[in-house]
């Protein structure tokens, strides 16, 4: 009896039903505790003992006033009762010392876990994920998501255990040594239960928001200094300035109304607590007064009602913080759910020819469904021959390419390599035959070395100087006092658009792939490194079938065909020859433009 209306406080209702998914949720991220759990009783244990031993104090303190009033008890000295209160301080310090260890050791490496798995799950997620979320709020996922289940699984189930056992237990024990004066405090309860279950929904609603507006203010933070150079171009300094002063009102002024509301809540809570407390000690007194109880009687009463009080205060603090948990925990299972991008099973390897068949393929970008990109096309390109795409920009070259890396599989049509369809193979197998030397190479931090190394992890030194040479980048690496070791990407030094370029020839050089895609490999250089990152090009393509996309139609000249795209649809095939001759063509046209233009 006393233990059900011990319970009550936590008001959970109907809140239980609306969260029985919740928690499930939560469970959810639990399975990652799950290998840990002989630690995480360990820790329970503890934390079961530090919250329980606790509740002792009050009731020696009582006793131990009785004694010196003269009443008698098991103990009947001032100082044996005295050392035992000290006893109960000393263990429970010693489980609370073992409980935030055990704890700390558990949630430590489980919420590492969760990190690996999130960031090795988000690896293999398809570019369609990408391509409509910020790669901020991914990073905010490994971040602050998992912060913040850590602080789940170590502070907040602490502190709901310690606080839950602090409002049964004690309501228990007051309710067996002075039942009138317990039944009496018991009709301030509802007053406080009711308020803190309306303005700690208010206040969860508002803090969502304070995240969800800072989380917003962050963004455009990155945006920005990822771009710091195309702000200064367009002197839009003072537009980003006041883009983000605007972000930051809005979350201040929501944060505020949730500090005044969150501060108004404490103060009632701790209002009415008081004024109850203020009740009960009027009942309280006048008990003893007819001698219905004892002086001890009424001191550990007031103890335990001011632990109570205060774990039922606490108790709103929880309950936000879980529901924060359970909003984390869901935003990480649903990464966690997302469907790789292929089924990959390891160190299967296949080697293929690079022949490659397009059969009436049709493909529109998951996120413009309405726009298709390619209208059934078709084209082939057999092994070993080097075939050029040209066409206006977003005509849907890159896109081609695109479906080749299988960074898109929800086409219609037929896209074979090797007469088998591209879905047969195992992905990371089939990637590893397929080289790219795009427009804007990307250099990791890391040496000059580490990033030829990228295209074969384990490569010696002797393959790398080597594929540098041949990728005519050698010359200028040895120019730099670190040679092979200098740093580069974001921290290190910066390279040009054609040293980047070898290098990034280097690594497809490394990589050896039997299918070679160039996407505008040489469009933004300069017409001295195109000729040096040309002929490191023409070692690349020996022996491979090549793809070349490229706007300078010099490049393209020598390619064995040539397919003209417009609109997601081949207009015109054949060599350069034979579409120069065609005079009303397209590809006769664009050659017509350049020599205008050059
Ligand atoms: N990730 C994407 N999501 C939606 N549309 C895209 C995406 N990438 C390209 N497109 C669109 O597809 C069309 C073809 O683009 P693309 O293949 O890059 O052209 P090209 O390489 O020939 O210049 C363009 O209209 C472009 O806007
Ligand atoms: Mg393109």
């Amino acid at each position: 009896m006393a233990k059900r209306r011990g319970r009550e406080p936590l008001g959970d209702g109907e809140k239980r039903a609306l969260n029985k998914n919740n928690l499930k949720k939560l469970l959810g991220i639990f399975r990652f505790v799950l290998p840990y759990r002989a630690l995480f009783i360990a820790g329970m244990i503890c934390l079961f003992f530090s919250s329980t031993i606790l509740l002792s104090f009050p009731y020696l303190a009582g006793k131990l006033i009785d004694i010196a009033s003269g009443r008698s008890w098991v103990l009947d000295s001032i100082n044996t009762v005295t050392l035992l209160l000290l006893g109960v301080l000393l263990a429970q310090s010693i489980f609370s010392f073992l409980r935030v260890y055990f704890f700390a050791r558990v949630t430590e490496r489980s919420m590492a876990d969760v990190r690996m798995s999130v960031f090795g799950k988000i690896l293999l997620l398809p570019l369609k994920f990408f391509d409509h979320r910020r790669v901020g709020e991914l990073v905010s996922r490994i971040t602050s998501d998992v912060s913040m289940l850590q602080d789940t699984f170590s502070v907040t189930l602490a502190e709901l255990f310690r606080q839950a056992a602090t409002l049964i237990i004690g309501t228990a024990l007051i309710f067996y040594t002075t039942p009138r004066l317990t039944l009496f405090m018991l009709l301030t309860f509802p007053v406080l239960v009711i308020s803190a279950l309306i303005f700690g929904r208010y206040i969860r609603k508002l803090s969502k928001e304070t995240q969800d507006k800072l989380a917003n203010a962050n963004i455009i933070v990155e945006e920005t200094l990822q771009a710091v150079n195309v702000v200064k171009a367009f002197t839009n300094e003072l537009f980003e300035r006041s883009r983000y002063m605007g972000a930051l009102k809005e979350v201040v002024d929501i944060a505020l109304r949730t500090a005044t509301y969150r501060g108004a809540f404490i103060s009632f809570i701790i209002f009415v607590l008081f004024g109850g407390i203020v009740a009960v000690m009027w009942y309280g007194a006048t008990l003893v007064s007819e001698q219905s109880i004892t002086v001890g009687d009424l001191l550990s009463f007031v103890l335990y009602t001011t632990f109570i009080g205060g774990s039922i205060a606490g108790l709103g603090d929880v309950y936000g913080q879980l529901q924060r948990a359970i909003g984390a925990s869901e935003r990480l299972l649903e990464i966690l759910e997302e469907k790789a991008e292929g089924e990959t099973t390891e160190d299967s390897t296949v080697n293929l020819n690079g022949d490659i068949v397009f059969d009436n393929v049709s493909f529109a970008y998951p996120g413009r469904k309405t726009v298709s990109v390619l209208k059934s096309l078709s084209l082939n390109v057999r092994a070993g021959e080097k075939v050029a795409l040209v066409g206006p920009s977003g005509a849907g070259k890159s896109t081609i390419i695109q479906l080749i890396m299988r960074y898109y599989s929800d086409y219609e049509g037929i896209i074979t390599v090797d007469g088998v369809p591209l879905g047969e193979y195992d992905l990371m197998a089939y990637r590893k035959n397929v080289g790219i030397v795009p427009q804007e190479v990307i250099l990791f931090g890391g040496t000059i070395q580490q990033n030829i190394a990228y295209g074969k992890p384990g490569a010696s030194e002797e393959e790398i100087t080597d594929a540098a040479k041949r990728a005519n980048a050698l010359t200028f690496i040895e120019q730099f006092p670190d040679g092979m070791d200098t740093i580069v990407g974001e921290r290190g030094i910066k390279l040009s658009g054609g040293q980047r370029q070898r290098i990034a020839i280097a690594r497809a050089i490394l990589k050896n792939p039997s299918i070679l895609i160039l996407d505008e490999a040489t469009s933004s250089l300069d017409a001295e490194s195109e000729s040096l990152v040309q002929e490191a090009l023409n070692e690349l393509m020996k022996n491979r079938t090549t793809i070349i996309i490229a706007h300078r139609l010099a490049t393209i000249r020598k390619a064995d065909r040539i397919f003209v795209i417009r609109e997601g649809e081949i207009v015109e095939a054949g060599t350069h020859e034979e579409l120069s001759g065609q005079y009303d063509g397209l590809y006769n046209h664009l050659l017509k433009l350049q020599f205008q233009l050059a």
